[in-house]
């Protein structure tokens, strides 16, 4: 008798979707360091709630500066401990005052004895704090070393750290994190979904018209990942996914070259973050220019409710994207309200992927091999790009 071949995985048996912290994908996304915070948003003696991948833990910033995460809960009566205060590099509960240092180590217990305060200790993650962001390594073992951002960028990009402009970003959407991964390969998306904001006509800020043209793409495979490059000259944007769950784009703007890194960090399954390293490479006037624009964005975004709200009013039929002409994020809006009308694709098998879907098509045959070579415990399916 010979024996059971097992069944060819499919999107629907090892997906890319679900990432809590039992599943395939959710370990595989575990084996990489991820980023969870922007550094500037994170002052000194604060502690945060965060929720990566389905999990809660606390992060927090000593006073002297340095980042530590530790799990959610405070292991005597299960308050959240991050509610608590920070006292030097330590953590200390706010219900009965149990001190932790950032090794974990249960430090001080009111009223207990030595012994069980050596027993107490808390969960913690390894953490690098770098270019702006606060990444935290969840998986098992030891953590991997962390990607040589900069080579990367110098051979395949424009050697970002050497812009003139670097900056981060971060915003959330109501949406699983696949689907704003293969949107960087979608480019067929660009002239529909953003017709608003690339028609100079109806906005001031936007995608230039040049870019929201339909072009045929070329697709290739890489040994990290898959990249998309418009046919025609390759002048306008070429974007890459970088597996697991990182984008490395560039695109012409209109004061210079945007090169974009982006993880795709899931919250949950139907909620990620997007944790950005963007550069641009302008001249003085440029950058002078950018800088003097931001400020005002800034003051312009905060009379709107967030992004991601706004999508979810035009989806629920309460507003159009009309009524968002001078928002001066129009062009995300418009990506979050097709992405957040998906929120989490249950039944991929039912998409009819065509022609222009050829790379995320790619895409996913890529990411489930290599999911599949992690769990049958290949090194190199942890080998970042
Ligand atoms: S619950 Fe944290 S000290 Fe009691
Ligand atoms: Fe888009």
């Amino acid at each position: 008798m010979t024996g059971v071949v097992p069944p060819e995985p499919t999107i629907q048996t090892l997906s890319p979707f679900e990432t809590g912290p039992d599943t395939p994908a959710g370990r595989w996304l575990r084996a990489f360091w991820q980023p969870v915070f922007r550094s500037e948003d994170l002052p000194a003696g604060v502690a945060k709630p965060i929720t990566i991948m389905s999990e809660d833990f606390t992060l927090y910033r000593g006073e002297e500066g340095t980042a530590v995460v530790t799990q959610a809960l405070c292991p005597h009566r299960l308050t959240k401990l991050s509610i608590g205060t920070v006292e030097g590099d330590s953590l200390r509960c706010k219900f009965h005052g149990w001190k932790y240092g950032p090794d974990g180590q249960c430090t001080e217990a009111p009223l207990q004895g030595e012994n069980l305060i050596r027993r107490i200790r808390l969960t913690t993650y390894p953490v690098t704090e770098i270019y702006g962001l606060i990444f935290v390594y969840f998986g098992d073992g030891d953590a991997p070393p962390f990607p040589d951002i900069e080579k990367f960028s110098r051979e395949h990009g424009h050697d970002m750290m050497s812009a003139p402009l670097v900056f981060n970003r971060v915003y959330r959407r109501y949406c699983n994190y696949y689907i704003n991964t293969e949107n960087t390969i979608d480019h067929a998306h660009v002239p529909y979904t953003h017709a608003i904001s690339a028609n100079p006509t109806l906005t001031k800020v936007g995608f230039s018209p040049d870019l929201a043209v339909v072009r045929d793409i070329t697709v290739e495979r890489l040994p990290y990942g898959v990249r998309v490059v418009d046919t025609d000259d390759g002048q306008h944007a070429n974007s890459a996914v970088l597996l697991p769950n990182v984008m490395h784009l560039q695109v012409g703007q209109r004061i210079g070259w945007l090169e974009n890194l982006s993880w795709r960090v899931p919250i949950d399954d139907e909620s990620h973050r997007t944790f950005s390293i963007e550069a641009i490479h302008t001249d003085e006037e440029g950058a002078k220019v950018w800088r003097e624009r931001q400020a005002q964005l800034q003051h312009e975004v905060a009379k709107y409710p967030l992004t991601e709200d706004i999508a979810e009013m035009i989806i629920r039929g309460e507003k159009t994207l009309m009524d968002f002409v001078d928002h001066p994020r129009l062009a995300n809006i418009e990506d979050a309200l097709t992405q957040q009308a998906m929120r989490f694709i249950t039944d991929a098998d039912r998409q009819n992927l065509a022609q222009s879907d050829k790379g995320v098509l790619q895409l996913r045959r890529m990411f489930m091999s290599r999911l599949a070579d992690f769990i049958a415990g290949d090194p190199s399916a942890t080998v970042s790009w």
